[in-house]
């Protein structure tokens, strides 16, 4: 299940930091709920928040949002994780004692999950033994403070009170959740978005893949501590950090590359949408207008899942997709035992907020034995459940 960070960023000059935390955060694939204190606003716009996190940023505690009749109870339930990111000493000691007054403490005090304090001052306010005292008030209760660094700070001193790294509380977060290491020591291949066919040298033949959902279960696979080798047809996606990542372009280069690396991968995973052919001749020069029909003759493309299931090794879990605009389970579950695989995660382009594009989709895993459906669901998500039931076939192969 993804995992919802409420950001509650109050006002320094650190405030801007708390935006490169939020597209950290949602680059990692957590989501992220932003609340600003008045304050906040004058360091930052909302806006910048609201474009990294594609919806509202709160700030008011009477604002009326669709669906939310109380806001601040809503966000509260919501949040697996709180953050003060940067905790001023006037919002630190208001959460110190209790003090609900604005949106930001309110959503506060309303929480019961896990609370993270992240100072950001000048270093005589944060060495006063008042903010002191509200910060030893803070760990009492149970809130985690990430201390701040000693540095250069925006008033001309230096000394402490600069935020801490970003990075320390990235790494709390992920620890926090424990990204668990179900796949440590596994390694998993995983194919992804289209490939591309040329015609001549202006003209290619291709699919709608964006690699979505490829590089989703790519960043799952490495969350839950696989080493991952990424087989990408051409997107316009960056490969997840830790990745080993090959870049291919034809069907035959997808299949070359998958074919040499596919004996060290213990699951394997073709999410990849390939072209079934190609053209009989490439075409040297660019083909001139001429007539009113074309005529181009094309060859069968090695079918690279149906090759992986024939060349199976021993305990080696194979996924395929399959991607359908009818029938889909009756198509799937024929693919999945025509290819050989140990099971088939079944997509229907025609339903919404399924298959190409979308950044979520709505799926069915079928294997020998069973069919599960998975609804709606962002393609990290999918990926980290198809990445399970892989875990859970694989342990039932070693009994
Ligand atoms: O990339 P996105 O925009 O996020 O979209 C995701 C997706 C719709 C591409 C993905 O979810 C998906 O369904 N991928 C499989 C697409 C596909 O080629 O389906 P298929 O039913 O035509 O093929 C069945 C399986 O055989 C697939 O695993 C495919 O990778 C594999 N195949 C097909 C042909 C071929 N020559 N070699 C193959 O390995």
């Amino acid at each position: 299940m993804q995992k919802t960070i409420v950001l509650g960023v109050s006002g320094g000059i650190a405030a801007f930091k708390a935006a490169q935390l939020t597209s950290d955060l949602i680059k990692k694939h957590y989501d992220v709920e932003v609340i600003m204190t008045k304050n906040a606003t004058e360091f930052i716009a909302p806006l910048t928040f609201e474009a990294l996190i594609n919806h509202n940023v709160v700030v008011d505690t009477f604002e009326k949002v669709a669906n939310r009749s109380i806001h601040h109870i809503s966000l509260a339930k919501k949040a697996d994780l709180f953050i003060l990111v940067p905790a001023s000493a006037n919002v630190i000691a208001k959460v110190a004692h209790g003090i609900a007054d604005d949106m930001l403490t309110t959503t506060f005090l309303a929480c019961n999950k896990q609370k993270v304090i992240c100072p950001a001052m000048n270093t005589q306010m944060y060495e006063n033994p008042i903010t002191q005292e509200n910060l030893q008030r803070c760990k009492k209760l149970g809130y985690t403070i990430l201390e701040p660094a000693v540095g250069h700070l925006a008033c001309g001193d230096n000394g402490k009170g600069k935020l801490c790294d970003l990075t320390d509380i990235l790494h709390y977060v992920d620890t926090y959740f424990q990204q668990n290491d179900s796949l440590k020591g596994k390694h998993v291949l995983i194919t992804a978005g289209p490939t591309q066919e040329a015609l001549d040298p202006v003209r290619y033949l291709t699919n709608h893949s964006s690699g979505k959902m490829g590089y989703s279960l790519a960043q799952a696979a490495l969350d839950m501590g696989a080493e991952v080798t990424l087989i990408s047809g051409p997107v316009q996606l960056t490969p997840p950090t830790g990745v080993h990542f090959y870049p291919v372009t034809t069907a035959m280069e997808m299949f070359e590359a998958v074919r040499t690396r596919s004996a060290q991968a213990d699951f394997i995973i073709k999410a990849a949408a390939v072209g079934d052919y190609r053209p009989v001749h490439v075409s040297e020069q660019k083909i001139k207008k001429k007539g009113d029909h074309l005529q181009i003759e094309f060859v069968k493309n090695p079918d690279i899942l149906a090759y992986l299931g024939e060349h199976k090794k021993p305990g080696q879990i194979i996924c395929g997709f399959a991607m359908e605009t009818q029938n889909l389970l009756a198509n799937a579950q024929e693919k999945l035992e025509k290819k050989h695989c140990d099971m088939i995660v079944a997509n229907d382009l025609h339903t919404e907020g399924a298959g190409f594009q979308s950044d979520t989709n709505i799926a069915t895993i079928l294997d020998r034995f069973q069919r599960i459906p998975c609804p709606k669901m962002s393609k990290y998500e999918l990926g980290v459940t198809i990445l399970e039931h892989m875990l859970t076939l694989c342990t039932q192969g070693e009994q």
